[in-house]
């Protein structure tokens, strides 16, 4: 039986997979590490707790599976991070991650030097906090003797990549949230890289998802259990790899991801932006192909909240009875009626980042009355988050892309009556599938597709993946949730400078 694996360096942990030809999960293993924040704002990972990671998970997972039959491996991760290494191919700091704030002050001179709207043409994006590029430009700046060291910069999952094959490599949909790549045309942007002073070798070869980069070493054999000498595959960045591993692999069809953030991720058959940058434009681990997305920063995570600050009651219920809390507080919600009685909720508790790039921005339950009892406060929260989700839907529509079927994954995907409001404020029937294993999923799928299992990435997953339950808006909620998302986002708009304010006020 030939076994293709995943490997996913994320934020908490590194996850391995193994699965067969058909799909069947054969095993898994996961290895968490630590995060630093040796500042406000500021998020790191050490590289070695990586590498220590990805070698205990693949060496777990070998000795769970009919090691002989592996023919490929298939790498995804965090994206944006920073990993410097010197002439000697040493680590020389800790890499600053995707969620590390720091770099406000770089953005604003990539952007004030190159100007919004030339950068987006570019490289299709805006320049955000997050993204590579300000992270090299920080270290120039504020570590200017490692700078002079630098040689190679790699994204997180290709810095374990040299680890596993001794090549220098990226996939195209990583690449392109460095805000170095020329996402339209899927290479780097010499010019770009030439016009911010960083020097082109710095980045590694680029290469489609499923092309193999190289072949796993003697000696990262030797460690884990795996043959020497099995492809190792570019992957993806891990939305674009997750994207494939929910089988978002054709126009119309949209992934809605429903973790502590909230990630909408549509197909896009042509590279197409958005002229504001409210959302990412990527290359897309499908080749030729590339995916618009649009992130919001606290969608699971306000139910959450919700459930951990208002919910005693229903917390320990559930802990003698063994029922998921969020089944009591969802079975509330449900009994409430379409938009609340004029109860909205705004799900900024961490600030925005689609629509409205905004760290200032705030949570708000708007249009309290006597009548609302938590039960309408609930329904607030997962309708909050589904006007959220419409948000992101309705600057993906206004791009052209088309929305034909959403499928619902992460954790609120779970709840059959979020589904059901999903559906009804995003205008769109919410599908359930087989399989929610995330991104390293979607690495193996192009790992077997490197490794010949499957002509193309599309093959695969239509063999792979298919619907097991499906949700279609009802006619009859429409026009009140549109009425209601229209005040949703005049919401916003008229408490966005109270928020500056308030912020200005804390210090
Ligand atoms: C994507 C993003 C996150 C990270 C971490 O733009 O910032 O998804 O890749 O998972």
């Amino acid at each position: 039986m030939d076994i293709v694996l995943g490997l996913d360096v994320g934020t908490s942990g590194t996850k391995a997979i193994a699965m067969d030809a058909s799909g069947k999960l054969l095993a898994s293993a996961l290895v968490e590490y630590p995060l630093y924040s040796p500042k406000p704002n500021w998020a790191e990972q050490d590289p070695a707790d990586w590498k220590r990671a990805a070698f205990e998970a693949l060496t777990q997972l070998a000795a769970r599976i009919d090691a002989a039959n592996v023919k490929a491996l298939g790498l995804t991760g965090q994206m944006h991070g920073s990993v410097f290494l010197d002439k000697d191919n040493q680590v020389l700091r800790r890499a600053l991650l995707w969620c590390d704030q720091r770099t406000a002050e770089q953005c604003a001179q990539i952007t004030g030097k190159v100007g919004e709207a030339r950068l987006i043409e570019m490289v299709s994006n805006p320049a955000l906090t997050g993204f590579t590029a300000p992270k090299i430009l920080w270290l120039r700046e504020n570590e200017p003797a490692l700078y002079e060291r630098v040689r190679k910069v790699l994204l997180p999952k290709d810095y374990i990549r040299f680890e596993l094959t001794g090549e220098f490599a990226t996939d195209v949909a990583d690449a392109s949230g460095t805000l170095l790549f020329d996402v339209q045309h899927r290479c780097w942007h010499k010019e770009l890289m030439s016009l911010l002073g960083i020097d082109p070798s710095f980045m590694p070869a680029s290469f489609e998802g499923p092309e193999i980069t190289g072949t796993l070493s003697k000696e990262a054999a030797a460690k884990t259990g795996l043959p020497a000498g099995i492809p190792v595959v570019a992957g993806g960045g891990d939305q674009a790899a997750g994207g494939v591993g929910c089988g978002i692999v054709r126009e119309g069809v949209i992934s809605s991801s429903l973790g502590t953030s909230g990630v909408v991720f549509a197909f896009a058959d042509e590279v197409s932006t958005d002229p504001q940058g409210r959302v990412h434009t990527f290359c897309h681990s499908v080749p030729g192909k590339w995916h618009v997305m649009g992130v919001m920063l606290s969608a699971g995570g306000s139910l959450q909240w919700f459930r951990n600050t208002l919910c005693p009651a229903e917390r320990s219920v559930g802990a003698e009875t063994g029922m998921d809390p969020y089944e009591y507080i969802t079975a509330a919600a449900a009994r409430v009626p379409v938009g609340c009685e004029g109860l909205l909720f705004l799900p900024y508790l961490t600030g925005e980042r689609t629509p409205h790039k905004d760290p200032y921005a705030k949570g708000a339950f708007i249009g309290l009355s006597l009548r609302h009892t938590k039960a309408y406060m609930a329904r607030a929260v997962l309708e909050g988050v589904a006007f959220g989700m419409r948000d992101s839907l309705e600057i993906i529509r206004g791009m052209g892309v088309k929305v034909s079927e959403i499928r619902a994954s992460g954790g609120g995907a779970r709840s059959a009556v979020w589904r059901h409001i999903l559906a009804d404020i995003g205008r769109a029937p919410m599908v359930t599938i087989n399989v929610d294993e995330g991104p390293s999923y979607g690495a193996a799928i192009l790992a077997s597709v490197a490794a010949g299992m499957y002509g193309r990435v599309e093959e695969a997953c239509d063999a792979i993946i298919h619907e097991i339950s499906r949700v279609e808006p009802d006619p009859k909620h429409l026009a009140a949730y549109d009425g209601w998302f229209k005040e949703y986002q005049a919401a916003y708009q008229a408490l966005a400078p109270a928020y500056r304010r308030m912020a200005g006020m804390l210090g």
